[in-house]
């Protein structure tokens, strides 16, 4: 793309076709100039087996080439067509309970399933025979939301598979010992015994149930490697993605692996509208997205103009809200921002989805500011291809996320996403840019890192942080970090096992809190869910329990270690209290809590840097606020020197003389 995307999900098979001419027509006015197409157009271009019909599609794109609008092409296999299932109702999933789901909504497909992956890696391959010299052709859209509802089927087809990843990885003994499958008489004697961990009467086996979510995770990736791979063998030239999901439903799949597999990386985000922290999470997730693209741009493949229609209440998006949103994704790394969809449904499953398009039509607010941003996200090409600089970063583990999700833990309060969310709240209050690293990332570039309930460690992992730490970094390690190994095993001798040196600490015993119950900290701070009975080696005292369980208790510690300093957070600070901690290591860490604090200011400042540096202001609140910053207002073309006001709700986008 030239400069940012703007568009959406574009199912123009939902419409007849009188309706695509004013389609494109209207995307030209709201300055479209990218759109993904044909996400859920399996039944409609295959129409029983073989049998493929493109020329609806080839007019769809034909249009759309004539607009100057880009394609972001599906390969269309993520809703399998009811002729496919009914033939072969094998390939369908089962669940943990043994019930086999129907078709009747979309994601009805067996993850294992060969016949699926027949007829999806045929699918994809007509259509990139069918497409590949189509000047609107942009990327491959491959799968959507892959997991986004069957990340685990149960059926013995998936039951082998897993036995053969089991296989490829363990013998047998093995498998017992990393299992421990001492406990309650699980050995297994033979391959044959090992089923996916369905629905049994108490407490599945925890290495069994990780291991599952492992294997199910390859095996979905394995089906987007097979499409994407007869993409790049008919058009090798072509960038595939496919769109993750990463929000505040944390996410189903290790997406760091998954990086690894497109040529760039795309997400869907939807904000928890009842959320008053929506816009905080929101720029959490685009920058958990910028880490997966290992700081490269990316594109925000989908977001809502408004509501959506799957929460429990799905609240509207006040006036402003979606221009604010977009220039966060983009001021986060973002080279464009795209919507589900284009045109609101009038019939199916998602029909009161807020779309670019309002079933009111265009005099309304919704399509006012879509033709706003559009126009100004026009005035921004220069900000594509920019990058993202961050002094902090945050070490995200979606698989101690799988595992902190299993029952029978300390507490059913412990919620990982929210947990991490804590720190990156306090984080982004106090102006600070974050990035988020994998486990086993070379930490040496950043003044800080934190570690949040970084549970299921393997001995490398647990070693990348110390030794980060021995070479002069500063780390604040969360509560249920390091205590078990990546089987889910516990690791002996005390609380936080793996991180017990680094940290100069060990815990004897977890105490959590009753629900509701709150704990006084020496500092001030209040606690609540999460305390444990933990004593110093070699680390300072920073704060200590004044009541509750634990009277007199370490709660907050700080070990120096080799050149650097170690945090050791016990227990579950409330938003002031780790606040001033994180603010506290911050500056020990050398790193500048921001003069233009978010709370003061209410103003979100990131830089993008390229070949010049762009400030992007977005005030949350309803006052306006003033910065110091200097450059020009890219928007309104004014000159800025050492003042810059953003009203209230607004947006402004400085390309910063430096
Ligand atoms: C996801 C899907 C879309 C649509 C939206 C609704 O992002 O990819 O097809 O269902 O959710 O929010
Ligand atoms: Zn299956």
């Amino acid at each position: 793309m030239p400069g940012l995307g703007w568009g959406a999900d574009y199912n123009p098979e939902q419409w007849p076709e009188h309706v695509w001419a004013e389609d494109v027509e209207l995307m030209r006015r709201a300055g479209v100039n990218l759109v993904s197409v044909g996400i859920f157009s399996w039944a409609k271009i295959e129409v029983s087996k073989g049998e493929y019909r493109f020329g609806w599609l080839d007019r769809v794109l034909d249009l759309l080439h004539a607009g100057g609008i880009r394609v972001d092409l599906a390969t269309a296999t993520a809703a399998p067509p009811p002729w496919l299932t009914t033939a072969y109702p094998e390939m369908l999933p089962v669940r943990a309970d043994g019930v086999r789901l129907s078709h009747g909504s979309r994601q009805a497909y067996c993850p294992s399933s060969p016949i699926y992956r027949d007829r999806a890696t045929a699918l994809a391959a007509e259509m990139a025979s069918h497409y590949r010299d189509h000047p609107a052709l942009a990327a491959w859209h491959v799968g959507n939301e892959y997991a986004c509802h069957v990340k685990r089927c149960y059926c013995d087809t998936c039951a082998a598979s897993f036995r053969d990843w089991l296989s490829s990885r363990y013998t047998l003994d093995q498998l017992n010992d990393a299992w421990s499958t001492a406990f309650w008489s699980q050995g297994y004697t033979d391959w044959s015994q090992i089923l996916p961990p369905r629905v049994t009467p108490t407490f599945s086996n925890p290495g069994h149930v990780l291991d599952y979510d492992r294997f199910s995770d390859d095996a979905i990736l394995e089906l987007y490697k097979a499409e994407r791979d007869v993409l790049k063998m008919i058009t090798p030239d072509v960038p595939v993605t496919t769109n993750f999901m990463v929000n505040w439903t944390f996410g189903a799949l290790d997406y760091w692996k998954w990086a690894r597999e497109v040529d760039f990386v795309s997400n869907d985000h939807y904000t928890e509208s009842q959320s008053p922290d929506r816009h905080v999470e929101l720029a959490m997730s685009a920058d958990l997205v910028r880490g997966l693209a290992g700081g490269e741009p990316w594109l925000l493949m989908e977001h809502s103009t408004s509501a959506v229609n799957w929460q429990p209440r799905n609240i509207a998006k006040l006036p402003g809200e979606m221009r604010r949103h977009s220039f966060q994704h983009i001021a986060r790394g973002a080279d464009g921002a795209l919507f589900f969809q284009w045109r609101q449904s009038r019939g199916g499953g998602e029909r009161y989805h807020s779309a670019m398009v309002p079933h009111a039509g265009t005099d309304t607010k919704v399509y006012r500011e879509v033709c706003q941003v559009g126009a100004e996200l026009g005035q921004l090409t220069g900000v594509a291809g920019s990058t993202v600089d961050a002094p902090v970063a945050i070490l995200y583990d979606f698989q101690s996320g799988w595992a902190l999700q299993q029952d029978a833990h300390p507490t059913q309060d412990f919620d990982y996403f929210k947990h991490v969310f804590g720190y990156y709240k306090a984080l982004w209050e106090s102006g600070v840019t974050v990035d988020f690293v994998a486990p086993g990332t070379n930490l040496s570039a950043y003044s800080m890192v934190v570690v949040p309930a970084f549970h299921a460690v393997s001995d490398a992992h647990a070693a990348v942080v110390a030794d980060y730490v021995a070479g002069g970094g500063h780390v604040v390690v969360t509560y249920l970090s390091g205590v078990a190994d990546e089987h889910l095993r516990i690791r002996l001798g005390g609380y936080p096992g793996a991180f017990r040196d680094v940290l100069g600490v060990w815990s004897e015993e977890f105490f959590p809190l009753r629900q509701g119950e709150t704990v006084s900290l020496s500092d001030g701070s209040t606690v609540s869910l999460w305390t444990e009975h933990l004593h110093v080696r070699t680390a300072d005292i920073v704060a200590s329990y004044v009541d509750g369980p634990l009277p007199g208790v370490p709660a907050v510690t700080r070990n120096a270690f080799g050149n650097g300093v170690a945090w050791y957070v016990a227990c579950d600070l409330d938003g002031s209290g780790l606040r001033r901690t994180v603010e506290n290591a911050l500056s020990g860490a050398g790193v500048p809590v921001s003069a233009q604090r978010i709370e003061h200011s209410g103003i979100e400042l990131v830089r993008r840097k390229g070949d010049v540096s762009w400030l992007f202001a977005v005030n949350h609140t309803d006052t306006d606020a003033q910065i110091e910053a200097s450059g020009v207002d890219v928007l309104s073309g004014a000159q800025v020197s050492g003042r810059l006001t953003v009203r209230a709700g607004d947006v402004v986008v400085l390309r910063e003389e430096v």
